[in-house]
């Protein structure tokens, strides 16, 4: 944390909210450094990049339940500024005194909330006197502490936000990072601006140049690094990154696992010639297809994957026995996510995990402080083309994970032509880029029907299209009739094995958007 464009940004402790890692990137929309740390961080850690402001975020937890997560209360003393935000706001108000209870009904989605006086704080300076905000919380300040003033309240009469210690101390009861908050942007960004005085500097565009800086002065002279490709927008980001640097010292190995959409190899292996990358391509299919041999159950399926795709790595990478680094596209809620940034552990990433220890190899991670869209809006700055970096995102597994039941070559074809189909009437309906995911499931549900007076009895394809901002949460996209009236025509007509075509609508939650 000692570059400049780190020191003065905002630090966000994160008491477990879905909404943190948001909070983060809509400040670094404003280009300003943002980091995620966690709620019991120490103090010197939280203020070892000389943050200009801290939001507390929200959380699931009440802060008048047992061990509710709390703060040091000298954080709270204006020499920082200090937004907190839903659990973040009560924390504050418990913290110093005031009171918080348990609501009767609580509050939970779309909310009116009148601001008054309508100058009280410069997070609502020239908004409108009264505006919709998402709020989600069963808890409220009943009593604020000594000295703050309320300045909106909710239609139900609670306390929706309060200012303190000169306006350096604000609490909101309502999310201003989500989309369905009117002028939460403005109010975050009236935060970080006028009552942190922040600089935006975190710009993008210099962001390469330091990490290419970077990259060689980490790198000896001479050293070998190799990478893993696997198609996907994270690791061809960072491997063309380093190959601007070290050029042919960078060895990738892109390992076809067989479970790629329709064309995708020969596809990416196209654009990463384009894009001068020396890559190895292992077809691995057969070998894959051998290991997952009778395998359905979804968590085997994924853990067998994983292992062979080590397995097949390690073979390939021990020819290259004087490569000292691994490359790897983790980015930043990889970080988060896996608690190497000091929280929870959610979930571990094993891309390719225990390979740098049991190989004797460093770990190069350039993009470990970027968000996925900051990934994305880097690609053009190394001439990837668009086309790719809009794709819809694509699990590690593949088709694996979709092609319910057992994994055959014949099944996993059926699935890619159906698939196929499903996004090209998805993208000549001009919908592809607004939406989230769109992709096919085959279900092994065989059904009776009828083609040209013979008797069929075929297996079920499920279309899947959801609109996301972040894959947390997920609604059923409203698809056209006529293009799912379509895509089933063409699904049944075209593609042999298929009886029948279904639509999932279901929303995450209940439902994953994968099917396993
Ligand atoms: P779920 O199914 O959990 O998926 O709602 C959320 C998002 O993550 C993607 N996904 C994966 N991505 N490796 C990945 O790189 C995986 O194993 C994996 N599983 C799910 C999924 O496509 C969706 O965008």
């Amino acid at each position: 944390m000692k570059d400049q464009e780190k020191s003065g940004g905002i630090v966000i402790l994160d008491f477990g909210s879905q909404y943190t890692q948001l909070i983060a990137r809509r400040v670094r929309e404003f280009e300003v450094y943002s980091e995620i740390l966690p709620w019991n961080s120490p103090m010197e850690r939280v203020f070892e990049s000389r943050p200009r402001g801290i939001i507390l975020s929200g959380g699931p937890r009440s802060t008048v339940g047992p061990d509710a997560p709390g703060i040091d209360p000298s954080m709270l003393d204006g020499r920082v500024p200090v937004l907190g935000i839903c659990y973040g706001m009560q924390l504050i108000a418990h913290t110093l005194g005031g009171r918080v209870e348990r609501g009767k009904l609580g509050e939970y989605g779309r909310t009116r909330v009148t601001f008054d006086p309508p100058d009280a704080s410069a997070m609502i300076k020239g908004l409108p006197g009264s505006i919709d905000v998402w709020m989600s919380h069963w808890d409220e300040v009943v009593s604020l502490p000594a000295g703050a003033s309320r300045f909106a309240s909710s239609e139900s009469g609670a306390c929706a936000a309060f200012s303190m210690a000169d306006g350096r101390v604000q609490g909101l009861q309502f999310h201003p990072e989500v989309q369905s908050t009117e002028h939460g942007c403005e109010m975050l960004s009236g935060f970080v601006f006028d009552i942190c005085g922040a600089t935006a500097n975190w710009r993008l565009g210099d962001w390469v140049g330091r990490a290419m800086r970077g990259i060689s002065d980490a790198v000896g002279a001479g050293d070998r690094v190799v990478c893993g490709l696997s198609g996907g927008v994270d690791s061809t980001v960072a491997a063309v990154l380093v190959s601007k640097v070290l050029g042919d010292r960078l060895e990738c190995i892109f390992v076809d696992h067989g479970f790629m959409r329709k064309d995708e190899p020969a596809q990416v292996l196209d654009m990463y010639g384009r894009l001068n990358l020396r890559v190895r391509h292992v077809e691995a299919s057969g070998r894959f297809l051998e290991a997952l041999s009778g395998v359905t159950n979804p968590e085997r399926k994924r853990k067998i994957i994983g292992e062979q795709f080590i397995r097949v790595f390690e073979d390939e990478a021990r020819g290259l026995a004087d490569a000292k680094w691994l490359l790897q596209g983790t980015i930043y809620p990889d970080v988060i996510e896996s608690g190497s940034a000091g929280g929870d552990v959610i979930k571990s990433h094993h891309n390719v995990g225990g390979l740098p220890e049991k190989m004797n190899m460093k770990l190069l991670e350039p993009l470990r402080e970027l968000f996925k869209d900051e990934v994305r809006r880097i690609g053009p700055m190394l001439n990837i083309p668009e086309h790719f970096l809009k794709r819809h995102p694509f699990p590690g597994p593949g088709l694996a994970v979709r092609c319910i039941g057992p994994l055959e070559r014949e099944r996993l074809d059926t699935l890619r032509e159906a698939d196929a189909i499903f996004v090209s009437e998805i993208r000549s309906a001009g919908l592809y880029d607004s939406i989230w995911q769109a992709f096919c499931v085959l279900l092994p549900v065989r059904s009776v029907g009828v083609a040209g007076d013979v008797r069929t009895y075929g297996e079920t394809v499920a279309l899947r299209a959801v609109s996301s901002l972040d894959a947390m949460t997920a609604e059923s996209v409203r698809l056209p009739w006529e293009v799912i009236d379509r895509t089933a025509r063409r699904i049944c007509g075209e593609v042999p094995g298929v009886g029948r075509v279904v639509m999932d609508v279901t929303g995450k939650p209940p439902s994953t958007i994968e099917w396993e």
